[in-house]
Parts: structure tokens; C-alpha cells; sequence
């Protein structure tokens, strides 16, 4: 017998079956031979939220959230943080490796080359009321370039992945100014293909008033993206592959994974840290709010993660990033009562034990908030940061021959068959 086998005995039937085990997994096919009854389905594996599933094999992220440890294509998150530019990590993302000099120069220009975008989408933008939330607006745009690019249907031609991927990274930004500055009433402003991308996108913003667009801040948000390009099966990721599986284009998958984002158990996380830190107002009132916490009234928004047992390395960074940015502007009274409630939360058992730390959610926010952005449009920072991440697993996705429809089962415990009632009979 192999020693790269799982050998299972099913106690009902004494039946026994040798699964062949590769990384650490055993296809679950494989259990499908074990049945009481002959015309029995099968042995299925239950698990919902897939917390021990793999859904597909990748070579875009690794997490190893026991020790704290991010990496995009090998490249540890602190390293890629502190040297890289956003267009580079999603040069990174991919093509798997980092562009040379050269290569960098002709990527960045080619994705500001895209900036612009169609009257069409800006018409579309104009039709929502000042009080959408720009998520929902971000999935209407994001859609509405399903429908722009009609293109963009042809997934199994390399080179038309790659020209939605240019379009999606050099327009979403400008979707976003756009519809951001339409909702307050004000004149857009029209990207600017000389800038890098994260200076671009404060620019249209109009955050910085009518001066350039401080190199800190640019700096900042460009590590924010950085941060947030990729993180593995997330659920928003895996509903993108989940979309793409049936060969929707690339703009329908994305709207749907930015719909997964959107929930405050995900990338709207942030947005609803601003406003736990907002509702809890004082340090004097922390113990009493992790009261609540402890008494499952309310979570601690920003803390807890599926896979981080520990430190989330990116919360790390973020919380460097939010004294960096306070020299630059005002400083954010929230922090205060954010580090105040991380340290008094790592210290009580509740979260110890349970191994809940800040992810990177905790932090963001106020850095945003610093800059000038509004409270709903956090999520949509967290959009524009993981879209290289997206366009990579879906890249991956499209060009993996074992990928195939994904379809799950489900334990059936409704009713069994029963004759049709008339109406007279109901009741
Ligand atoms: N506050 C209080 N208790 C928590 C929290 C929290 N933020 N997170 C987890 N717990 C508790 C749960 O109640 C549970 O306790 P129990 O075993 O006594 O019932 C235990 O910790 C395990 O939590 P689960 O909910 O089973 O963990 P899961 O992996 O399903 O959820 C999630 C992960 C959704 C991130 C969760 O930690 C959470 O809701 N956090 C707050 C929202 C948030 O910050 N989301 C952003 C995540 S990062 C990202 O998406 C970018």
C-alpha cells in the first residue's frame, strides 16, 4: 500500500477504500464509492462556508494564518508594502513575476492609457441618486462594462482576457471619481494618464482641493491597494470563480464578487468599523462596548478572520500607514479609541481564546477618513485595491484544465414525494 493514501473504513458497511492523498488533500470524488445500498448516491463531504474545502489549486497568493504570514507570488506582503507600486503588484499578480524596468514603464502606460471612460457608462453613472451607495453603483458599473465590451465574452482567447483586465484596472478609478463627485454635485474631473495611478485617483477625487495631490497620501493609498490586491479563496474571490466557472465574461464575475464584498462580514467591514468607533465615541466607553461584544450582542467590527489565527500582517502595516498619513492631515480622534480597544480586547479571554485579532479592516478606515473619504465609499477603496487580485484568479481560473462548472451538492431534508394539493384541499 501506498504511504500517499487515506485509507477509510465505513462502519456501517465494513467497506473500506484507499484515497491517494496530494498536498495534504484526498479527492472527494473518492468517497463516493462508500453506499449502504447499491443504488445509494454516495458518501458526500458537508462543510458549510467551505472551511476545509480546497475549490481549486493556485499559484497567485499564499496565507499561512497560524503564523501571520501574506505573499503575493512568493513576495511577502511587508516587502511588496515597502518597495513596490500598486501597478506593479498587479503586474505582479498577473504574470506572475515583476516587471523589469522596462516592462513597468510600458504596463503603467498602458493601464493609464485606459483611464478614460465611455459616455455611455458616465450617462449610466449620472441616473443614481445622491443617497446610492457606491457599491451598488460599483456593481451597476462594473456590469454595465459587460454590456460596453461585448468582447469581453471571448474567455478562452489570452489576449482578450488581458485587454478587459487593462480596461477593468484603468477605468474603475475613474468610474468611481465620477460617480462619487456626480453624487455631491460637482463637475468631474478628467483623469490624468501623467500620473501614477494612486495620484490619478486622488486627483479626481478632488481630495486635495485644487493643489497636487500630496506625495504622502499618494504614497498611502497606494499602499492601501497594495495591501488589498489579493487574499486567496475569499468569498468574494471564490464567488468571481464561481461566476466565471460558467464562462460569464469577466465584467459580470467581478460585479458579482464586488457584491460579495459589499457585506459587513467582508469588505464592508471597514465601513462599519468607522462607524462602531463613531458610535462608541470615548475610550471611558470600551469596556462597556466589549461587554455587548461578550454578550453577542454586537462583534467587534475589524476583528476576527476565517484564516488569520494571528496578527493579520496587513493590519500591521495599516496601522503604521495611519501615523503617516497624520502627519500630512489632521489627525483622526478615532484612532485613539482604536488602539485603545485592540489592546484592552488582546488581553481579554474572550478574544484570546478564541484567537481574534484586527484584520485589515480595523485600521483602514480611519486612514480614509483622514484623507477625506466618506464612510460609504471605504468598501469601494477595498474594490479598486483587490480588483488585480480578481482579474488574476479569474486569469488562472480560465486557463485551468481541472476547473470545471462549479456546482456543490447539498444534503436534501425537505419533504419526500407527496400527491399535488387542490385548493380545496389545502389548508
Ligand atoms: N467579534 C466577536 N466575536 C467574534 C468575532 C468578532 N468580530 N469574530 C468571531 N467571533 C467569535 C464567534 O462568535 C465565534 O465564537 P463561538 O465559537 O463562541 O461561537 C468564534 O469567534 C469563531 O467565529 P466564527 O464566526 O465561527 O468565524 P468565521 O471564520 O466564520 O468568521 C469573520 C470570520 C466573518 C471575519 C468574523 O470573524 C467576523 O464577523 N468578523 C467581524 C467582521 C469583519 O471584520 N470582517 C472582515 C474580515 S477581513 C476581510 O474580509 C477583508
Amino acid at each position: 500500500m501506498s504511504e500517499q493514501t487515506l485509507t477509510i473504513t465505513d462502519n456501517r458497511t465494513g467497506q473500506t477504500v484507499e484515497l491517494p492523498i496530494e498536498h495534504d488533500t484526498i479527492p472527494a470524488i473518492g468517497l463516493r464509492q462508500l453506499k449502504v445500498q447499491a443504488d445509494d448516491f454516495g458518501m458526500m463531504v458537508y462543510d458549510p462556508g467551505y472551511t476545509n474545502t480546497a475549490s481549486c489549486k493556485s499559484r497567485v497568493t499564499f496565507v499561512d494564518g497560524d503564523r501571520g504570514i501574506l505573499r503575493y507570488r512568493g513576495y511577502p506582503i511587508e516587502q511588496l508594502a515597502e518597495k513596490s507600486t500598486f501597478l506593479e503588484v498587479a503586474h505582479l499578480l498577473l504574470f506572475g513575476e515583476l516587471p523589469e524596468a522596462s516592462k513597468l514603464t510600458d504596463w503603467n502606460a498602458r493601464v493609464m492609457a485606459q483611464t478614460e471612460i465611455d459616455q455611455g457608462l458616465k450617462a449610466l453613472l449620472k441616473t443614481f441618486r445622491a443617497d446610492a451607495h457606491p457599491m451598488g453603483i460599483l456593481v451597476s458599473t462594473v456590469g454595465a462594462m459587460s454590456a460596453l465590451y461585448p468582447d469581453s465574452k471571448q474567455v478562452h482567447d489570452g489576449q482578450s482576457r488581458l485587454q478587459q483586465a487593462v480596461r477593468l484596472l484603468g477605468q474603475l478609478p475613474t468610474a468611481v471619481a465620477f460617480a462619487y463627485r456626480n453624487q455631491l454635485g460637482l463637475p468631474s474631473t478628467d483623469p490624468d494618464g501623467a500620473l501614477g495611478y494612486s495620484d490619478n485617483f486622488l486627483h479626481m477625487m478632488g481630495l486635495s482641493g485644487d493643489g497636487e495631490v500630496d506625495p504622502v497620501l499618494a504614497r498611502a493609498m497606494d499602499v492601501l491597494f497594495i495591501l488589498h490586491a489579493d487574499h486567496e479563496q475569499n468569498c468574494s474571490t471564490s464567488a468571481l470563480r464561481n461566476i466565471a466557472s460558467s464562462d460569464a465574461d469577466p465584467f459580470c464575475a467581478i460585479a458579482g464578487a464586488i457584491g460579495a464584498l459589499y457585506g459587513p462580514l467582508h469588505g464592508g467591514a471597514n465601513e462599519a468599523v468607522l462607524r462602531m468607533l463613531a458610535e462608541i465615541g470615548s475610550t471611558k466607553n470600551i469596556p462597556a462596548f466589549l461587554d455587548k461584544v461578550k454578550n453577542r450582542e454586537v462583534r467587534l467590527m475589524g476583528f476576527g478572520h476565517r484564516v488569520y489565527k494571528n496578527y493579520d500582517p496587513r493590519a500591521q502595516i495599516v496601522k503604521k500607514i495611519a501615523y503617516e498619513v497624520f502627519e500630512v492631515t489632521d489627525t483622526n480622534p478615532l484612532i485613539d479609541i482604536a488602539v485603545e480597544l485592540e489592546g484592552t480586547a488582546l488581553e481579554d479571554d474572550y478574544f484570546v481564546s478564541r484567537r481574534l485579532y484586527p484584520n485589515v479592516d480595523f485600521y483602514s478606515g480611519i486612514i480614509y477618513q483622514a484623507m477625506g473619504f466618506p464612510v460609504e465609499i471605504f468598501p469601494v477603496l477595498f474594490a479598486l485595491g483587490r480588483a488585480p487580485g480578481w482579474l488574476a484568479q479569474w486569469m488562472e481560473l480560465m486557463s485551468d484544465a481541472e476547473q470545471r462548472i462549479a456546482r456543490p451538492r447539498q444534503i436534501y431534508l425537505g419533504e419526500a414525494e407527496r400527491p399535488y394539493l387542490s385548493m380545496d384541499e389545502r389548508g
